[in-house]
């Protein structure tokens, strides 16, 4: 077992990273320049480190959150970045009619549009299940259904302009961790919904790419804060995740992996040896730190 550890199972990661992350292209932020974006939960994190990318690209952004005053900040910082225009308009995803009104407002605005960024998260707690069942629906309806929503609003949009759809998902979307019980539930119902539908649209020669981010542990203020003091090991950097991303929708990508060695490594393991990787999952939580409510 030592030896596959420390000699196997590296070199496997390192030629699945390489079959997941060679990109058939190369990818020049021409690509953007004049695009038409929205970017969901752009006020602060990941969001708003791809609009400050897609702002210098010289994209045209439409950028939403709850925060009024963070989303005005991000969009001055747009455009001195240089965005061909950036404006916002701020709502609760957790209102059903609010994923139309975005969407509504990219219409009346560009009269099209040519990515929908989907980045978004609610609130969700950092602990052992506490059996709150409201919680889990209150959290799919801005996690997962606006997501649907807001895809649905946006396709005819997208066929037109051969556009594409970005969807952050997360380990969390692809193997069980402990303490996140509600949000992993979301990010496997994106990763269900969106497969499906890739599916689809290549039956029916839809040409709108999905590329589904699967995401690592990321230094963004809120996710530092949940679980910096449980979790061992060091967070990703959000400016470089943010790039990588919206690499990967301009070259329509079916999928990212950031960080991708690590991905790649517990991709492979939880294919080969599940249980040892569920093992070495809950090794690097300091679970002690976690107090029941
Ligand atoms: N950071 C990580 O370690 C990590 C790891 C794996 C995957 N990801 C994924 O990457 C994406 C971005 O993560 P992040 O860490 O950058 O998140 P974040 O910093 O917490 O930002 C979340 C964004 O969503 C907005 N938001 C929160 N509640 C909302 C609501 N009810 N309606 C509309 N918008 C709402 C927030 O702004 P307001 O509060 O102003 O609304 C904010 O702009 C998420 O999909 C996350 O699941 C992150
Ligand atoms: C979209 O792609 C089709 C081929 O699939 C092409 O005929 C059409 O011109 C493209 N439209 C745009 C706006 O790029
Ligand atoms: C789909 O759209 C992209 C972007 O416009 C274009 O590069 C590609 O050729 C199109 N594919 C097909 C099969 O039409």
């Amino acid at each position: 077992m030592g030896l596959i550890l420390k000699i196997l199972i590296p070199l496997l990661g390192l030629l699945l990273a390489y079959y997941f992350y060679s990109a058939p292209e190369d990818f020049n932020e021409e690509m953007l320049r004049g695009k038409r974006v929205i970017v969901t939960g752009a006020s602060t994190g990941i969001g708003e480190q791809m609009a400050y990318h897609l702002a210098r690209m010289e994209a045209h952004l439409l950028l939403t959150a709850r925060t009024e005053a963070k989303l005005q900040k991000v969009v001055k910082r747009c455009l001195e970045l240089g965005a061909a225009s950036a404006r916002y308009v701020s709502g609760s995803m957790e209102d059903t009619k609010f994923p139309n009104v975005v969407v509504k407002e990219a219409e009346n605005t560009w009269g099209g549009l040519d990515m929908l960024i989907l980045n978004h998260i609610g609130y969700s707690y950092f602990n052992y299940f506490d059996g709150d069942v409201g919680h889990i629906r209150k959290i799919l309806e801005t996690n997962f259904l606006s997501y649907v929503a807001m895809t649905v609003s946006a396709l005819p949009m997208l066929k037109e302009s051969n556009g594409s759809i970005v969807v952050l998902s997360s380990m969390a979307g692809r193997i069980g961790s402990p303490f996140i019980a509600p949000y992993s539930s979301t990010k496997f119902a994106l990763e269900g919904f969106f497969s499906s539908l890739r599916q689809e649209f290549i039956i029916e020669k839809v040409n709108v790419s999905i590329t589904v981010c699967v995401l690592g542990y990321i230094d963004t203020e809120n996710a530092m804060r949940a679980v910096s003091h449980v979790v061992r090991h060091k967070p990703a950097p959000k400016e470089e995740c943010a790039l990588e991303i919206i690499k990967s929708g301009a070259l329509r990508q079916r999928e990212l992996y950031y960080p991708r060695h690590t991905m790649g490594k517990m991709l492979l393991l939880h294919t080969i040896a599940p249980d040892f990787l569920d093992s070495l999952i809950r090794d690097n939580y300091k679970v002690e730190n976690v107090k029941r409510p």
